[in-house]
């Protein structure tokens, strides 16, 4: 696991002893799971033309938990379409793991999504007519992968959904189809999974729950996690926080606490975003 949630201490600040003599040797950069350039999105034309993303940059590194907040608005959810590739931007690049995106036919697109990545939808978006079993396994259905028995029974459990795999959706609780679609997204062990406000409809001990099996996929699986989230507590699980305002990134925050997290927003709430405003955490950080 990397250790970001542990300050680094600076050379300068050890003691004389405790300093390396020798130069240490050069740590590789961490891999970048998905690599956004210049992307924007702009919908509508003309007067009614909106920029939902606005010219983002941004790297979300390989087996790292990154939360994405900001207000209602600003474009969080357009940025994980369009990181995850359910989207095309405007203008911009997007890759996974190197892939240009945009150079992928709409086939090879597809089976990309449904393989190398897992998307839990702001409204669960679960097929209503199938059972709680046959939802989680969609992705494998359709990739026309073999049912993986015991991954199944794996992430069910780690979801808490045992005893519920015949169930249909409109059988659940809110929280209980939200568990649905994440197990669904972690059925195929994707590279990157991608969460919109995965905790919104959960009472705070099953939000807990899941928070801790995000962490834990990243932590244990080397996975790469990014959730939008409005919630400091929830967004606290991860190792960096950005925030977008107005489609652009506007801060950022490495190691978050609940407290820290929650005097950014208010202090996004009182100054909106400012263009060039914007420094990010360089890389290195994270070695
Ligand atoms: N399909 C669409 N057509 C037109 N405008 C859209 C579309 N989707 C999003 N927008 C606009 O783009 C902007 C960003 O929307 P987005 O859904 O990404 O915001 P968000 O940060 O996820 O908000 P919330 O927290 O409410 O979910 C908004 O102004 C929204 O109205
Ligand atoms: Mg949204």
């Amino acid at each position: 696991m990397l250790l970001l949630n542990r300050p680094v201490p600076c050379p300068a600040a050890l003691p004389v002893d405790a300093r390396p003599t020798r130069a240490a040797a050069p740590v590789a950069p961490p891999a970048v799971a998905v690599s956004l350039r210049g992307v924007r999105k702009v919908y509508g034309r003309g007067n009614s033309a909106v920029a939902a993303l606005d010219g983002v940059d941004f790297d979300f590194l390989q087996g790292t938990f990154t939360a994405v907040m900001g207000p209602s608005g600003s474009g969080k959810s357009t940025l994980l379409h369009c990181a995850a590739g359910l989207d095309r931007p405007s203008a911009g690049t997007v890759r996974l793991a190197g892939t240009d995106l945009a150079k992928l036919s709409e086939t090879a697109l597809t089976k990309l999504r449904r393989t190398r990545i897992g998307f839990v939808f702001q409204a669960f978006n679960l097929v209503g007519a199938l059972t709680v079993r046959e939802n989680i396994l969609l992705p494998s259905r359709l990739a026309h992968a073999r049912v993986d028995r015991r991954r199944l029974a794996e992430v069910v459990r780690q979801v808490g959904l045992d005893g519920q795999l015949r169930r249909r959706p409109a059988e659940l609780s809110g929280g209980q189809q939200q568990r649905v679609a994440i197990a669904r997204a972690l059925s195929v062990s994707p590279e990157v999974i991608f969460c919109d406000e995965p905790t919104g409809a959960l009472d705070s001990n099953t939000a807990a729950q899941v928070l801790r099996l995000l962490r834990r996929t990243v932590d244990r699986d080397r996975q790469t996690v990014v959730m939008v989230t409005h919630d400091p507590v929830a967004a606290s699980y991860a190792d960096r926080v950005v925030f977008l305002a107005d489609g652009r990134i506007v801060d950022d925050l490495l190691a978050p606490d609940v407290d820290a997290i929650a005097s950014r927003l208010a202090r996004l709430g009182e100054s909106r975003a400012q263009a060039g405003a914007f420094a990010p955490v360089r890389e290195e950080a994270f070695a």
